[in-house]
């Protein structure tokens, strides 16, 4: 198996962090450097992060989402963020590609007026495109994390509200997942089972899964 491939079988959702081990500012803006290396509709790139590692804030993360201890005691909780606007920063972003050789003015024209059609007439399509964003965002952070040594643990067991509260979140963004990331501690369980392949696989039509 490749590096990957075991990254993606040997990742959990953990349960238990050492609450002993920190992590340095550089070792969470690398995760989410690799967490931003994500695909996303457009290169948009929905995706935010608040890295919570102040006790006090954690504390009150921690009452927000229904107690869960993890959100305390992982190095770092971060609360993951969907732009609901992200679609009006398009031109900006694709100006970078186009800098560098990647892509055509006149597509990067057509993209943004996509862009606006698309998201710009549909709240529902613009929050459906955030939720898309960040939650690959999330994932590709959950597998950078475990090629690093740590452990995850996606939670969406915390009120929304609250969270938007305490941080000061604006209505522009929609927190997606808290992801707390850290050092193992004893009593994480093995991965769960999954349902078999062929309970969620058709070729070539849909059916009654
Ligand atoms: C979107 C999402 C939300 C979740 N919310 C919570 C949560 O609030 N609390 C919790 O303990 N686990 C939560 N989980 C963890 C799941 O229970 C876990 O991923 C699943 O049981 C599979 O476990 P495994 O990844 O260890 O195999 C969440 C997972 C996802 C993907």
């Amino acid at each position: 198996m490749t590096d990957t491939i075991s990254t993606i079988h040997g990742r959990i959702s953990a349960q238990h962090f050492d609450s002993s081990k920190q992590l340095s500012t550089d070792e969470i803006r690398a995760l989410v450097k690799e967490a931003t290396e994500a695909p996303s509709s457009f290169n948009i790139q929905h995706w935010r992060f608040i890295a919570v590692t102040d006790t006090a804030k954690k504390q009150a993360l921690t009452a927000a989402s229904y107690g869960q201890a993890k959100v305390s005691e992982a190095a770092v909780t971060f609360i993951i963020l969907g732009d609901l606007e992200g679609h009006t920063k398009l031109k900006g972003i694709l100006d970078q590609s186009i800098d560098a050789g990647l892509l055509p003015r006149e597509i990067a024209e057509q993209w943004v007026q996509m862009a606006n059609g698309m998201y710009g007439s549909s709240a529902a399509f613009a929050r459906d495109e955030a939720i898309r964003s960040a939650s690959l965002a999330a994932m590709t952070l959950m597998l950078a994390a475990k090629a690093r040594g740590l452990v995850s643990g996606p939670m969406i067991g915390f009120d929304p509200a609250q969270v938007k509260e305490i941080f000061g979140i604006s209505e522009q963004y929609i927190p997606v997942m808290l992801l707390p990331v850290g050092y193992p501690a004893a009593g994480n369980t093995s991965r769960k089972p999954r349902l078999q392949v062929e309970e969620v696989l058709s070729f070539n039509e849909s059916r009654q899964f």
